[in-house]
């Protein structure tokens, strides 16, 4: 079976095609156009320029994935199984642009489509060209929009066991980087800077909290972290000359965050498999901490992680939900297929 992937929720246009085949997945072509460039200048995302550059991007991304996969647009009726494309959450402008298209090509090529909720595609990245996750798995989902603590007892199916009160991991990546006035987006750079100073063999005495760590949910909290920069950066007259410190310190602190809920709840739900999904995923220090945590205490449970290449925003991870979807017959009319911010998983 063949899904034609289609993504747009933020500031990245996105399509891909993959190949289903028994549960195992292989990716035809995954091709991801990026405005972090243009929306580097504002130090975020403007949606007004974000939803045109989609507008100009999603034909030539579509045309480029299909060119890869070596599917003509003539025989896009007979190679093409199924379209699934985000509806929520996201930027509703950015949204429409991509479920738009979807829409139309369903219509117009009579191929049915699937709406996807972008969290689940993330989840989904995991599940590309890999057919060895055991169920239950508990997923540490971290991306610019979303902290989530996903229990999944089987596909598509799941529980959310906590998520975050206020803002998300990777926003906390990226306002911390905003203030000590680095560049968006700030994940990549702050965690530069850290293995800067993780190399330097030096101690950081900065103390910045662990939010709710030690609370007895499965919530999160990351606005007080941000806050706890303003305050030390204010009150810090050689800032700037620290920058590799507070960067190994902030990320240091929302990983020991992450971590310490995720072995919580993987011993908690005796799960098989721990797994990290959404931008933050690309973390390298997250993933080694983690998955070191999980094989000194859990020895029964293993761990994966999305490939680099699908660990931000990406179509691949939409078409592999889409295809799991797809398995299931869970198709739906082009004209029920609309924007849904508050689109939920499951
Ligand atoms: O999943 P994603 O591409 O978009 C959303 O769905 O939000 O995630 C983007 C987020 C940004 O906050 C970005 O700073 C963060 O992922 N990110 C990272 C890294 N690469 C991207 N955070 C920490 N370390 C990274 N290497
Ligand atoms: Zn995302």
């Amino acid at each position: 079976m063949k899904i034609l992937g289609i993504e747009s929720s933020c500031d990245e246009t996105a399509a891909s095609i993959i190949q289903g085949n028994n549960q195992d997945i292989k990716v035809l072509s995954n091709i991801v156009s990026s405005q972090i460039e243009i929306h580097k200048k504002y130090g975020g995302v403007v949606p007004e320029i974000a939803a045109r550059e989609h507008v100009l991007n999603i034909l030539p991304v579509i045309d480029n994935a299909l060119t890869d996969a070596n599917i003509s647009k003539k025989n896009m009726s007979k190679e093409i199984d199924a379209i699934a494309v985000t509806i929520g959450p996201g930027l509703v402008t950015s949204l429409l642009t991509g479920i738009e298209t979807a829409k139309t090509i369903s219509y117009v090529k009579n191929i049915p489509i699937i709406g996807i909720n972008h969290i689940e595609g993330h989840i989904y990245a995991n599940f590309i060209e890999n057919t060895d996750i055991k169920f239950p798995a508990v997923i540490m989902t971290v991306s610019g929009g979303h902290t989530m603590l996903v229990l999944m007892k089987n596909h598509l199916e799941y529980e959310l066991l906590g998520e975050t009160r206020d803002d998300a991991a990777g926003e906390a990546f990226d306002k911390s980087a905003k203030l000590l006035e680095l560049s968006y987006p700030g994940g990549p750079i702050i965690s530069k800077y850290a293995n800067t100073f993780k190399q330097s063999g030096k101690k950081s005495d900065l103390n910045l909290p662990r939010p709710m760590i030690h609370d007895k949910n499965f919530e999160f909290s990351f606005s007080g972290l941000k806050t706890a920069v303003l305050y030390k950066v204010r009150n810090d007259k050689n800032w700037k000359n620290r920058i590799p410190e507070y960067c190994y310190e902030i990320q240091q602190a929302i990983i020991d965050v992450l971590v310490f809920k995720t072995i919580k709840a993987s011993k908690k739900f005796s799960v098989k498999t721990v797994m990290l999904a959404g931008g933050v995923s690309a973390n390298t220090e997250l993933r080694t901490q983690l998955e070191t945590a999980v094989k000194k205490e859990i020895s029964s449970a293993k761990f994966i992680k999305p490939k680099m290449k699908y660990t931000t925003d990406n179509a691949a991870m939409i078409a592999s939900a889409g295809y799991f979807h797809a398995l299931k017959n869970d198709f739906h009319m082009w004209q029920n297929i609309k924007v849904d911010c508050n689109s939920e998983i499951g």
